[in-house]
């Protein structure tokens, strides 16, 4: 994992001697000065969610097979987290797996969907259900490309960097960006080394999500990833603080931390609470009764079997 503000620099230096082929995957208008020496091919996937599909893995393998990519060729995805979950898909499952390079182009690309392995499209069905996990060669992370997104976006990453503070990151605001998204990297990677299927650990990294999710799934919000986040690591808090796991230092430690990157802690207008309940009960994590990751007085854990009254109250005081 490559990290600062001229890490694609080194691009040239990270692929392998023996590559022939380098097929580079990205969408347009992301503008990442990428060598186009470097690439044999560039394939553009449409934009938004949309791309996340098995028609769109399929095209993609289609003409990897047109152009002979074979296993000692390279794929490199650069963009933001639907790139990286498609190009790596496609070289996790093209002749069993190639080689791939992701660099992200967003903050949330950066500090998360790129790093760690996982890949995947959606079905009609759901989100992220097909997938593997394919740890790519190399990731770069180069910071000077976040200058030029837009401040929303930026701030939506802002979401997922918070989680960070309640996994052993407590001081990453007192950083510089640069090395801030280095130290998130640092603490993802850290966890994926224990726990790539996340057989556990890695499950403490959808710290907020579960509200997050729900959220998103009621698609009437108008709220980016990392904005539905920050209002379920807010609501997170609530729920630990009602449970007695976390005392009133450090529930106010959650929303310094929000307050800092100026996101939004509260539910939108318009928010259904038994509908978020019931939504809360379709959550992958919820086989033993209603299940959060939550912080404790050893830090972030997954708790089953979460009291919906609980639940309910922590939602009527957002
Ligand atoms: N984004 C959560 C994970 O990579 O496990």
């Amino acid at each position: 994992m490559i990290v600062g503000e001229t890490a694609l620099e080194q691009l040239e230096s990270l692929i392998p001697e023996d590559t022939s082929q380098i097929a580079l995957v990205t969408q347009k208008g992301i503008e990442a000065p990428i060598n186009t020496r470097i690439a044999s091919t560039t394939h553009f996937i449409p934009d938004g969610e949309e791309a996340k599909s098995l028609s769109v893995v399929e095209e993609l393998c289609s003409n990897f097979a047109r152009e002979g990519l074979t296993r000692r060729d390279l794929v490199v995805g650069v963009g933001g987290g639907v790139v990286t979950d498609v190009a790596g898909f496609a070289a996790a499952i093209y002749h069993r797996g190639i080689r791939v390079i992701h660099i992200p182009t967003t903050l949330l690309g950066q500090i998360d969907a790129a790093i760690g392995g996982k890949t995947g499209v959606n079905l009609d069905e759901g989100k992220n259900l097909v997938g593997a996990f394919w740890q790519p060669s190399a990731v770069i992370c180069d910071t000077n490309l976040l200058s030029s997104l837009p401040p929303r976006e930026f701030r939506s990453g802002m979401g997922e960097l918070a989680k960070y503070h309640f996994l052993g990151g407590e001081q990453l605001d007192a950083l510089p960006l640069d090395e801030r998204i280095a130290a998130c990297v640092q603490i993802k990677a850290d966890v994926v080394a224990a726990d790539e299927r996340e057989g556990a650990g890695r499950a403490l990294l959808n710290y907020g999500h579960t509200l997050a999710h729900a959220l998103e799934i009621e698609g009437k919000f108008d709220l980016r990833h990392g904005e539905a986040v920050a209002i379920g690591i807010e609501y997170a808090s609530l729920v630990a603080y009602q449970l007695g796991r976390i005392d009133e230092s450090r529930l106010a430690e959650h929303q310094r931390v929000l307050e800092v990157y100026g996101l939004p802690r509260h539910l939108p207008e318009g928010c259904d609470v038994d509908r978020i309940i019931e939504l809360f009960s379709r959550d992958k994590k919820a086989i033993n009764g209603l299940t959060f990751v939550l912080d404790g007085p050893d830090g972030l854990e997954v708790v089953a079997n979460v009291p919906e009254k609980v639940l309910r109250e922590a939602l009527t005081r957002m």
